[in-house]
């Protein structure tokens, strides 16, 4: 099959499109121009880069994305470009509704245009939940983002219901909970948090400064979740599906199990820093994947200490390197 991954440079469109060529099929992604001519989370992987196919374009230009559906004419469409970064959000409001809502109508617009009889996953978020009113949320728990990215990651999965309910389509949306892995964008607290152990550990840096540790997610494995979003377009029908691992830990729990790997007394080295702090923050995560589990056979591989050991391990083989 031919498929098509917006934000293919990204942590995810890393592990997707990896996984897309190991099961066949020819691979094709949506890149932005920029000046250094990087690929993001791709450059860690040459080999990888050499066997997909890229077109520039940009989520926001309509007229980009009509002549990569035209050229591609894909049998399967992972629409994961976004303005991801929560904190960001608040800066440029703007550029997080236009890439994030905008971004995502012109994707469905195409598609419906060149690609009708394909199917589509849109990358949804478990900051559609925001201030949570019950201690596990699933598809049916209230949602109330606290951030412009929680706000637009709503917006943006109703327009994916709305058009799969007006005009017939195959349009599914995964409410992904955090992911992370090595490939993790480095502003994230995951990668922050296992790149600083690793550089304090080889005495590269001497301090890390968080903001809220008391901050609960419910973090799972990027290359878990990737294959659920496979999973929803290879289902019979089309729907929306929670991903998460039903599990919560704090960021301070993150941090002594990252530090504790590498014997490291963490009371030294981390402190907090105002800047880092949110103008809203959603305080606790934690999903129910039940339904993804039933209807789709999916399930997590990797616990919460696998997942914080493998991106520690990674950082410090790849700063020994
Ligand atoms: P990421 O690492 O930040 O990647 C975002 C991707 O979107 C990058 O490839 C980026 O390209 C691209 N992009 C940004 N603006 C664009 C534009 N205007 N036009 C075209 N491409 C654009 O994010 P991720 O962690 O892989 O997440 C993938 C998707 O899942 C995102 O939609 C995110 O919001 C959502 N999500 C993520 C998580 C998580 O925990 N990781 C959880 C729930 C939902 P550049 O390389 O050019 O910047
Ligand atoms: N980034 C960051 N940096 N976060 C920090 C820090 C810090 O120094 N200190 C504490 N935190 C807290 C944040 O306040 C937040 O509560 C938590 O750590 C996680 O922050 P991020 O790793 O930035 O992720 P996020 O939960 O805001 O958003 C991620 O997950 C969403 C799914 O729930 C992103 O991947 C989103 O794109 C995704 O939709």
């Amino acid at each position: 099959m031919k498929i098509l991954i917006s934000g293919i440079t990204g942590q995810d469109g890393y592990h997707l499109s990896k996984m897309l060529l190991d099961e066949g099929h020819s691979v094709h992604g949506i890149v932005r121009r920029n000046s250094q001519k990087t690929y993001g989370a791709l450059e860690y992987d040459r080999e990888l880069i050499n066997k997909l196919e890229f077109y520039y374009g940009d989520v926001t230009d309509k007229s980009s994305l009509d002549l990569i559906f035209k050229t591609v004419k894909p049998d399967m469409v992972f629409h994961l470009a976004a303005q991801s970064f929560v904190q960001e959000s608040w800066s440029n409001p703007e550029v997080t509704y236009d890439v994030n809502i905008k971004g995502t109508l012109n994707m469905l617009n195409s598609f419906r245009e060149y690609t009708p009889e394909a199917r589509f996953y849109n990358a949804c978020s478990s900051e559609v939940y925001g201030k949570v009113s019950d201690d596990i949320q699933n598809e049916e728990s209230r949602m109330w983002p606290r951030s412009p990215y929680g706000i637009s990651k709503l917006a943006a999965m109703w327009t994916c219901i709305n058009y799969r309910e007006s005009y017939n389509l195959f349009v599914s949306n995964g409410i992904l909970f955090n992911h992370e892995s090595p490939f993790r964008g480095v502003e994230f607290v995951t990668r922050k948090i296992s790149l600083a152990a690793a550089r304090i550990k080889l005495g590269l840096q001497d301090e890390l400064k968080l903001g809220n540790m008391d901050a609960m997610r419910d973090w799972g494995y990027a290359g878990d979740y990737v294959r659920a979003m496979y999973m929803m377009l290879q289902a019979n029908e089309p729907d929306d599906f929670v991903v998460a691992t039903g599990e919560s830990h704090s960021v301070q729990d993150f941090v002594e199990a990252a530090f504790g790997y590498l014997d490291l007394d963490y009371k030294q080295y981390v402190s907090t820093d105002p800047k880092y702090l949110r103008p809203a923050e959603v305080q606790y995560l934690r999903g129910d994947a039940s339904k993804a589990k039933e209807k789709l056979g999916w399930k997590p591989s990797i616990t919460f200490k696998g997942l914080v050991e493998l991106m520690v391990k990674t950082d410090l083989e790849r700063l020994s390197d």
